[in-house]
C-alpha cells in the first residue's frame, strides 16, 4: 500500500481488460484483414518463368500464365488488389523509357488478361519510367543528368492511358513529378475513362528501403551509385508531405500514399489526421527483406512480427498497405 495513496487499492487497474482472450478480443481498437492488402506482384516476359528475387525472400518474378493462379488465390482469400511491377527486358529499355507506352507492352497485356479472368479482383499499375529507363530513373534527363518535369509528366500521362485503355482499375504514378495527378486527370477524364481510380503516391521519400525493389525490376545495375533526391522526398520532412497531399488531392487523387510504411508511421498519421481521405501505406521491399532475414536466422517469429508491423498501419490510421506480406498475413488471418 503507499501512503499518499487515498485508498487502499489502484483506482484503476487496466490489466482487468487485458486478463483473458476473449476480453481482449473485446475491446480491441483496431483489427488487421485481408480487406487491408494491396498485394505487390512482379512480372516478366514468357511462359512457365519463375525466377527468384534473393533479396526479398518468398517473392518471384512471373510470367502471366503463373501470375493467374496467384490472382486465383488472392480473390480466394479476399484480398481485393494486385498491383503490378514490370521487370522489362534489357533490350527494351531506352533513355526516355518510351516502351512505357507500348499499347501492347508487358503491363497492358497483364492487365487485359488478369481483368478478363478475374474481373472481381482489382488491378494497379504503377506509373513511372524507372523500369523501362536505360539509366534507372523514373523520369527523363536533361544533359545535366536532372530529371526534366514537363516533358516526364507527358509520357507519364501516355502510360497511363495505355493502361487505362487495357482496362486497369486504378492507376498509381510513383513518380513524384510536379503536377502529374492533375495531368493523368485531365487526361483520363477526356478520354472517357472517368472511373480509373488515382492512388498518388503522394509523400514518397528518397528512401535507401527500396534497394531490394529494384533488384527485383532489374534497375539497381542501372541506377548505380545515382539517387533520386531531386524528385523524391527529404526523409526529415513531414509538413512538406501534408503540401504534397493537400495538391495531389486538389488535382484530382482519390487516394493518398505515404511511402516508406514502417519507418514513417508518423506521416501516415498526420496524413490521416489532416485529410481524412483513404490513405495507404507501403510497406516497402526493405521493410520485408529485414523482417524475413531476422525471422530466418531466427532473431524474430517471422508471423507475428508481420502480422504485429501490419497492424501498426492500422494504428497509424492507414486504410490499407501495400505488403509483400499478403497473402502470408491473408492465409494466416484465414485461420
Ligand atoms: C519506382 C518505384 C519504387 C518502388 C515502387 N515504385 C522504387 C523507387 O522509387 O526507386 C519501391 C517499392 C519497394 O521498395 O517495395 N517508381
Amino acid at each position: 500500500m503507499h501512503l499518499s495513496s487515498p485508498t487502499p487499492f489502484p483506482a484503476n487497474r487496466p490489466r482487468r481488460l487485458r486478463r483473458d482472450a476473449f476480453t481482449r478480443n473485446l475491446v480491441r481498437e483496431h483489427r488487421l484483414s485481408a480487406h487491408d492488402f494491396i498485394y505487390p506482384v512482379f512480372v516478366h516476359e514468357g511462359e512457365n518463368r519463375r525466377e527468384a528475387v534473393p533479396s526479398m525472400p518468398g517473392v518471384e518474378r512471373l510470367s502471366l500464365d503463373l501470375l493467374l493462379p496467384v490472382a486465383a488465390e488472392c480473390v480466394q482469400l479476399g484480398i481485393p488488389y494486385l498491383a503490378l511491377f514490370p521487370a522489362i527486358d534489357a533490350a527494351l529499355k531506352t533513355p526516355d523509357g518510351k516502351e512505357a507506352l507500348n499499347p501492347d507492352g508487358l503491363i497492358p497485356r497483364v492487365v487485359r488478361r488478369l481483368k478478363a479472368e478475374y474481373p472481381q479482383l482489382g488491378v494497379m499499375t504503377d506509373v513511372a519510367l524507372d523500369p523501362y529507363t536505360s539509366h534507372g530513373q523514373d523520369g527523363v534527363l536533361d544533359e545535366t543528368g536532372y530529371i526534366i518535369n514537363d516533358d516526364t509528366v507527358e509520357i507519364l500521362v501516355g502510360q497511363a492511358l495505355a493502361h487505362a485503355a487495357a482496362g486497369v482499375d486504378m492507376v498509381a504514378p510513383s513518380d513524384m513529378m510536379d503536377g502529374r495527378i492533375g495531368a493523368i486527370r485531365d487526361a483520363l477524364e477526356a478520354h472517357g475513362h472517368i472511373h480509373t481510380r488515382i492512388m498518388a503516391y503522394s509523400a514518397k521519400y528518397a528512401s535507401s528501403f527500396y534497394g531490394p525493389f529494384r533488384d527485383a525490376v532489374g534497375t539497381r545495375g542501372a541506377l548505380g551509385k545515382a539517387d533520386k533526391n531531386v524528385y523524391q522526398m527529404d526523409p526529415a520532412n513531414t509538413d512538406e508531405a501534408l503540401r504534397e497531399v493537400a495538391l495531389d488531392l486538389a488535382e484530382g487523387a482519390d487516394m493518398v500514399m505515404v511511402k516508406p510504411g514502417m519507418p514513417y508511421l508518423d506521416v501516415v498519421r498526420r496524413v490521416k489526421d489532416e485529410f481524412k481521405v483513404p490513405t495507404f501505406a507501403y510497406q516497402v521491399s526493405g521493410e520485408y527483406a529485414m523482417l524475413k532475414a531476422a525471422a530466418a536466422n531466427g532473431w524474430l517469429d517471422h508471423d507475428a512480427v508481420m502480422l504485429e508491423a501490419l497492424l501498426a498501419f492500422k494504428r497509424a490510421g492507414a486504410d490499407g498497405i501495400l505488403t509483400y506480406f499478403a497473402r502470408d498475413a491473408a492465409r494466416l488471418l484465414q485461420k
